[in-house]
C-alpha cells in the first residue's frame, strides 16, 4: 500500500471535522500536520477545534494558527450550517495540556514540505488563505508539495452564491493564486460532492456505534441534513480525503481551471473549460465529479464505527 504523508488545512467545521476523523483512521495517510483557517467559524474556533479532535482520537498531531480572515474580503463565517462553536452545537473537550504553539501555519507548512523533500501532499478543506500565504511567502514551496487536493469550487453550479461554492467564494484572490501556482491540484468541488451523502438512517447508523465519535459525527450534521429537504447531508471535505487515500472510488477529468476574483455575482467561481467548446491553454487540475456512492458511505461508515472511546 502507497503511503501519502498529507497535512490538512482545515476550519474545522462539521464536515472538517468528519473528515480528519476519517484521515486519522485510514491507514493509506499519515498526518503530518494539521493547520487551521478561520472560515466556518473563526480562527480561535477552529484552531481549538482541531485541538479537541486531537483529544478525542487520542493523538497529538501538532496543530497551527494561520490566518484570521481572507486576502481582500472580510470573512464570513457558516454559522448557519456548523454553529456557533462549528460542531454544530455539539460540546468537545479540549486536550488537559497542549503546546502553545506559536509558529505560524504558513511557516510551518513549509518547513515539513521541506522535510518531506517533495513527498508531501496537502489536503486543504477550507479557504485557501493559508495555503496561498505559504505559497508567496515560500516562492519554492511548489516544488516540494506533490500535490494539493482540494475541496472547493465546482464546474457547475454554487451553493454560497449561485455561482460559487463557499471555501472558493470566502477567498477567491487566495483561490486564484493557488490554481495558478503550478502544483498539481485535485479539485474535489460540488461536482462531487453534492453526490457524497448521507440520508439520516445512515448518520443513525454511525450514532448507533453508541461512541462519542458516533454522537459527534450525527449530532454535529443535524442544521445541514435540515437544509437538504430530504436529499442527505453531503459530506463535502470527506471527499478530499477519501480522494487522498482512495482515488479507485472516484472519476474525474483534467481541465483549465480559474477563479473568478472580479466577478459580481460570479465573484469566486471556478470557471471550468470542460464542458466549453473553447478552452483555456493548459489543462491545470483535475476535476473530481463523480463518486461510487455506496461504497463512500460503507467505507466512510466503517471508518467513523472503528473508534472507541478512550475515557
Ligand atoms: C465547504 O464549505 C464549508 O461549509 C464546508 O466545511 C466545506 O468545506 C462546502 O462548500
Ligand atoms: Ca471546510
Amino acid at each position: 500500500m502507497d503511503k501519502h504523508f498529507v497535512w490538512l488545512d482545515c476550519d474545522t467545521g462539521t464536515d472538517d471535522a468528519a473528515a480528519i476523523l476519517c484521515a486519522n483512521g485510514l491507514p493509506e495517510l499519515e498526518i503530518v500536520g494539521i493547520s487551521a483557517v478561520a472560515g466556518n467559524v473563526e480562527l480561535e474556533k477552529t484552531y481549538r477545534n482541531a485541538l479537541r479532535l486531537n483529544r478525542l482520537m487520542g493523538t497529538d498531531y501538532p496543530v497551527y494558527q494561520g490566518a484570521e480572515k481572507p486576502w481582500r474580503k472580510e470573512l464570513e463565517t457558516g454559522y448557519r450550517y456548523h454553529g456557533e462553536n462549528g460542531l454544530g452545537g455539539v460540546e468537545l473537550p479540549l486536550p488537559e495540556r497542549y503546546p502553545e504553539v506559536t509558529e505560524k501555519a504558513w511557516d510551518a507548512l513549509y518547513r515539513a514540505a521541506v522535510r518531506y523533500e517533495g513527498a508531501l501532499e496537502l489536503i486543504a478543506t477550507g479557504p485557501l488563505t493559508n495555503v496561498a500565504t505559504a505559497l508567496v511567502k515560500y516562492p519554492d514551496l511548489k516544488k516540494y508539495l506533490a500535490r494539493i487536493v482540494i475541496m472547493g469550487g465546482s464546474a457547475g453550479a454554487g451553493n454560497r452564491t449561485p455561482a460559487a461554492e463557499y471555501n472558493i467564494y470566502a477567498d477567491p484572490d487566495a483561490a486564484s493564486a493557488v490554481f495558478q501556482a503550478g502544483i498539481p491540484l485535485v479539485m474535489c468541488g460540488l461536482d462531487v460532492t453534492m453526490k457524497a451523502y448521507f440520508m439520516e438512517e445512515d448518520l443513525l447508523a454511525v450514532k448507533a456505534g453508541g461512541t462519542t465519535v458516533g454522537r459527534l459525527f450525527h449530532d454535529s450534521l443535524q442544521a445541514p441534513l435540515q437544509t437538504q429537504h430530504g436529499t442527505g447531508v453531503k459530506l463535502h471535505d470527506v471527499v478530499a480525503v477519501m480522494y487522498a487515500a482512495r482515488p479507485d472510488m472516484f472519476d474525474g477529468k483534467m481541465a483549465g481551471v480559474r477563479v473568478e476574483t472580479r466577478g459580481g455575482c460570479t465573484n469566486g467561481k471556478t470557471v471550468t473549460d470542460l464542458y466549453s467548446d473553447k478552452k483555456f491553454p493548459d489543462k491545470n487540475v483535475f476535476v473530481v465529479l463523480d463518486i461510487d456512492h455506496a461504497r463512500f458511505v460503507r467505507e466512510v461508515s466503517e471508518l467513523l464505527l472503528s473508534y472507541r472511546d478512550l475515557e
